[in-house]
């Protein structure tokens, strides 16, 4: 299974004079946006993953994240040219898809859970996504199912949600994705939309859903307001728990991408900031 991590621009709900950086480059508390879904998709096995984001801020990923060989990782990047939906992802990664089996992470999702195993499969057939219970539906994909977990419908932020349960920013697909994001059309606000994507697989009968339970956090960062509640979320369990959230390092040494000494080497780079003292508490921990 390989990853993307979609990464590009402000949203349209942030103004985006208050930002000239792509804002999964800004920081969620301690590190950058990107880091959480970045650490998302390492800690559920995916080493394979490409970046993408706008022609302007390609270079700061870059920058930040590198090959990402130090993770045990490989990173690969692209461009997107303008704001033309999340399906399009599909078509600037169709080299790199290369018929595997795919998960798109949006870049500003961030999820936090004791258990990001999410019964998550590597021979997947079909495309996967998940439901999360949230007060306002309205505002992203909603899907609605029934008891046996059947899909009744997905709709792209309905005026009258058929139901509580949002789609999170976070999709399986096997390698049919390509061919289907190919056929898609653009919607009236010109974009290839990722429900009209679902809808393909959900016409051909190959679309499952499954409920992230309550003691998993989806956090939304796309309001300001939002933005901030996920810091202070950050904050709240770090300062508790004296653990981190999305540390790419953590997972890749806790995953065996990488070993002590490389563990060592990363944290040299971060000394005197906490997080290298996080890196070397890591080590300390297992000798
Ligand atoms: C996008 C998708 C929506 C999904 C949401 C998750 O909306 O179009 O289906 O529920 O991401 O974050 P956006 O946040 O780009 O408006």
């Amino acid at each position: 299974m390989k990853g993307i991590i979609l990464a590009g621009g402000a949203g349209t709900r942030l103004h985006p004079l208050t930002l000239s950086i792509s804002k999964q480059l800004i920081p969620i508390y301690d590190k950058p946006m990107i880091y959480y879904p970045l650490s998302t998709l390492m800690s559920i096995g995916i080493r394979e993953i490409l970046i993408i984001s706008t022609e302007k801020d390609i270079d700061l990923f870059k920058n930040l994240l590198g090959d990402g060989r130090h993770l045990g990782c490989d990173f690969k990047y692209k461009t997107q040219s303008k704001p033309n939906g999340i399906a399009e992802a599909f078509l600037i990664g169709e080299d790199f898809i290369d018929n595997s089996n795919v998960t798109l992470i949006l870049g500003d999702n961030i999820f936090y859970s004791s258990n990001m195993k999410f019964n998550f499969k590597n021979d997947l057939e079909g495309a996967h996504i998940f439901a999360y219970h949230v007060a306002n539906p309205g505002r992203y994909g909603v899907v609605q199912f029934d008891k046996e977990n059947k899909i009744l419908s997905i709709e792209e932020k309905p005026k009258e949600p058929k139901s509580n349960f949002a789609i999170p920013g976070m999709y399986l697909f096997d390698s049919n994705v390509v061919k289907y994001a190919k056929s898609l059309k653009p919607s009236l606000r010109g974009e290839l939309e990722i429900t009209d994507l679902l809808q393909k697989y959900l016409f051909e009968n190959s679309l499952k859903v499954t409920k992230m339970d309550k003691g998993t956090a989806w956090l939304d960062t796309g309001t300001f307001s939002s933005l901030m509640q996920a810091s202070q979320f950050v904050h709240v369990l770090e300062k508790r728990q004296g653990l981190k959230v999305g540390c790419i390092e953590e997972v890749a040494y806790k995953m065996g991408y990488i070993n002590k000494n490389d563990l060592k080497k990363r944290a040299k780079k971060f000394m005197n900031s906490g997080y290298g003292e996080y890196l070397i508490s890591l080590i300390n921990e297992d000798e």
